[in-house]
C-alpha cells in the first residue's frame, strides 16, 4: 500500500527566511512525532527552494516547485528549467495550478510542454485540473476536465518509473474554506481517473499515476477526502501555511 501524499504548496506567502522558520517547525515536528506513513512534499517559492530543501531532507520531506518552464536553457527572462529546479533539489513540480491558468494564462498546450519537460528530467509532476464555479453551473465539469486531463498529458508515453500526480482542485473550493459534497468529489475524480485510462495503457495508468483531492482541505476534512479509495492525498494551501494546522492535519492520516 502506498503512504498517503499531503503536498503544502505555500504559494507567495513567504520570504526565503520566514520559510526556514516553517520548514523548521515542520521538520522537528515530523521527526519528534515519529510521522513515517504519510509522504509529505513541501513547495515554497523558487528564493527559498535549496535551504527549505536542507532542512527538510532531515525529516524524508521531499521538496518540490510550484511551476517550471518548458525550456531547458536560454533567454527566457524570469523563467526556471527543470534541470535548475533538480539542482536545487527539488523532486515535485506543480504544474498548471489554477491560479497560474487564470493570471499567466496559462493554457492546456503550455501545460502539456510543462509536464514533458518535468518527466524528462526526473521530476514528478503534479498536474492540477478543476471546473470554475461557471463551468460548473453551465454543467461543463466533466468535459473540462476530461480536456484539462487530455490535452494536459497528451502524447506522453510513461516510461518505467515515470509517476505523475493529479490533483483535482475544483477552483470554487480553493482558498474559500468551503467544501465539496462527497458525490461530486467521486463523480470527478471518476472522470479523471477513466480519462487517464483513455490515455495510457489501464495498467500504467493506475499504477504510475496518482490522483489527490485539494481545495480548502484542513485538519476537520482531510479524512473525508481522503476516504474514497481512488484519491492517495491532498494538496493544501491554507492550512499549509501555520506549522499547527499543518501537522494536526497530517496526524489525522498518519
Ligand atoms: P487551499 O488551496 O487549501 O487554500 O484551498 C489549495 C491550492 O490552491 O492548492
Amino acid at each position: 500500500m502506498n503512504s498517503p501524499i499531503i503536498i503544502g504548496n505555500w504559494k507567495m506567502n513567504f520570504n526565503a527566511s520566514e520559510s526556514l522558520v516553517l520548514a523548521r517547525l515542520i521538520t522537528q515536528s515530523i521527526i519528534q512525532q515519529k510521522i513515517d506513513s504519510v509522504e509529505v512534499i513541501i513547495c515554497p517559492s523558487f528564493d527559498a527552494l535549496v535551504h527549505v530543501g536542507e532542512i527538510l531532507s532531515a525529516a524524508r520531506i521531499s521538496l518540490g516547485a510550484q511551476d517550471v518552464f518548458w525550456q531547458e536553457k536560454g533567454s527566457y527572462t524570469g523563467e526556471i528549467s527543470a534541470s535548475m529546479l533538480r539542482a536545487a533539489g527539488c523532486s515535485y513540480v506543480i504544474v498548471g495550478h489554477s491560479e497560474r491558468r487564470k493570471y499567466m494564462r496559462e493554457t492546456d498546450e503550455d501545460i502539456n510542454k510543462k509536464i514533458k519537460t518535468a518527466l524528462d528530467s526526473g521530476l514528478v509532476p503534479i498536474l492540477c485540473v478543476g471546473e470554475t464555479l461557471e463551468e460548473r453551473r453551465e454543467g461543463h465539469a466533466d468535459l473540462v476536465l476530461i480536456r484539462q486531463v487530455i490535452h494536459g498529458l497528451q502524447g506522453i508515453q510513461l516510461k518505467k518509473g515515470d509517476r505523475i500526480i493529479v490533483a483535482y482542485e475544483p477552483v470554487w473550493v480553493i482558498g474559500t474554506g468551503q467544501g465539496i459534497d462527497a458525490e461530486s468529489e467521486k463523480r470527478a475524480i471518476q472522470v479523471i481517473r477513466q480519462a487517464l485510462i483513455d490515455l495510457q495503457p489501464a495498467s500504467q495508468a493506475i499504477s504510475q499515476t496518482r490522483i489527490i483531492y485539494g481545495g480548502s482541505v484542513d485538519e476537520t476534512n482531510i479524512e473525508d477526502y481522503i476516504s474514497l479509495p481512488e484519491v492517495s492525498g491532498a494538496l493544501v494551501g491554507t492550512a499549509s501555511l501555520t506549522h499547527d494546522s499543518f501537522i494536526r492535519l497530517i496526524k489525522r492520516i498518519a
